[in-house]
């Protein structure tokens, strides 16, 4: 046998890098210290008590009332899918609001499922106005109309008041993807009257990615227990089947995942604790907090971060009044590669700042502020660090004028 480095028996120790980008963001300590707390075994009554609460404690972070509240074992882009596969047959007509990478996932999973798509599309950096959701919705009579809220490739966040409106008086269900602004920016799902609204820990709640919080309408509930087949070797005779198509995912079937959340507590997968226990820590943080307060704090560092990047002279991507308060977009500067700052910014100063994808790659940063990183001092450093960056590129730049603005910003 050969011989193992023995670099694979050192102990786990990353350097202390601030991650300013679209996510992951640094998880607050309380969560990590949550996720060192003991194992249960998933029926232990202590368990199915965390799990019960768990529920209650999103209910407010998600703005709802639905009962069908809980957590997806999987990082966001699980309870993208689990939401889909369980609303959506093959041959279904869903309308999509795509205004970016996350809005061609939607779009990517549902083609899938066998979904026939319909778009309603805005060039990266806008987002889709109402008005057109409205006539798109006429055109094509779907069963769902399905979206993201922020979509951190292009940094713009969906208005959603009206869209519930709209979809219901159309007969349709509505699915929002919430992953990066859940915690961090108002989610009003009842308010906005959408069926089913995911997220994701490692944004704005300041948690690992690997647990996904879902919130599902009693509408949207009917629609998936209608299709409940329960398999084989768990079967029950408290538990009928439904008449509907079964879903084409075992691991994603949120018809046995609810009844696994259910007081009837059926089999599915062994809940993944030690994400529970980050995952219902990261809502007590952000409760505890206050919602307001946390989505002003976010607010106060996407103002500062912007304004510090305008006063370098750089210039912001997208439509100012559509920004996400999370993440903001700058060009790059002419003549500076991208990729040799993000890493002057890692090795000087062990700060990440985000690259970008598809049309925008090699052409803007993301610089993400959320979660326990929307702070002050955070914003500020990323913004000296980028300064001093740019300057060993031989960019020329007002000294100091980036962190004098986004101080007064934050304040503002
Ligand atoms: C808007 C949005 N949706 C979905 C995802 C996918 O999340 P995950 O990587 O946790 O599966 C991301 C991740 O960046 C995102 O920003």
């Amino acid at each position: 046998m050969s011989q193992l480095d023995p670099l694979l028996f050192g102990e786990i120790d990353p350097p202390q890098r601030l991650l300013m980008g679209p996510g992951p963001v640094n998880a607050h300590p309380r969560v990590l210290r949550a996720m060192s707390a003991d194992l249960l075994g998933q029926f232990d009554p202590e368990m199915t008590g965390y799990m019960n609460q768990v529920m209650a404690l999103y209910r407010p972070v998600f703005g709802t009332g639905n009962r069908w509240t809980m957590l997806i074992d999987g990082t966001a882009r699980a309870a993208i899918e689990a939401s889909l596969v369980s609303l959506v047959e093959p041959g279904d007509r869903v309308l999509v609001l795509n205004f970016g990478r996350f809005g061609l996932l939607l779009t990517e999973i549902l083609t899938r499922i066998g979904a026939v798509i319909e778009t309603v599309d805005a060039p990266w950096g806008e987002v889709v106005p109402l008005d057109a959701v409205a006539a798109a919705i006429e055109r094509s009579g779907p069963k769902l109309v399905a979206c993201v809220h922020g979509d951190t490739s292009t940094t713009m966040a969906q208005p959603l008041d009206g869209l519930g409106a709209l979809c219901r008086a159309a007969g349709a269900l509505s699915y929002v993807d919430a992953t990066a602004t859940l915690g961090g920016m108002e989610i009003a799902a009842d308010r906005w009257g959408v069926d089913v609204v995911t997220g994701g820990l490692q944004k704005c709640l300041g948690g690992p990615s690997g647990s996904a919080p879902i919130t599902i309408s009693d509408a949207a509930a009917r629609h998936i227990s209608a299709r409940r087949h329960v398999e084989r070797g768990i079967r029950r005779a408290d538990i009928a089947d439904g008449s509907g198509a079964r879903i084409a995912s075992n691991y994603f079937d949120l018809a046995m995942i609810m009844d696994y959340w259910s007081e009837k507590r059926l089999n599915h997968h062994t809940e993944a604790t030690s994400m529970l226990y980050a995952a219902r820590e990261c809502a007590r943080v952000a409760l505890g907090e206050g919602l307001a307060a946390r989505f002003a704090r976010h607010a106060a560092a996407g103002r500062a971060m912007t304004a510090g990047l305008r006063a370098m002279g750089l210039t912001v991507f997208g439509d100012d009044a559509h920004r996400m308060t999370n993440v903001t977009g700058v060009f790059i500067p002419e003549g500076v590669d991208g990729e040799r700052v993000r890493a002057a910014m890692r090795d000087h100063f062990e700060i990440e700042i985000g690259t970008a994808f598809g049309p925008l790659q090699g052409r803007i940063w993301r610089l993400g502020a959320m979660g326990y990183n929307a702070m002050k001092h955070k914003v500020l450093l990323t913004l000296g660090a980028l300064e001093a960056c740019l300057r060993m590129e031989g960019v020329t730049l007002p000294a100091g004028a980036a962190v004098a603005a986004a101080l007064a910003a934050w304040e503002a």
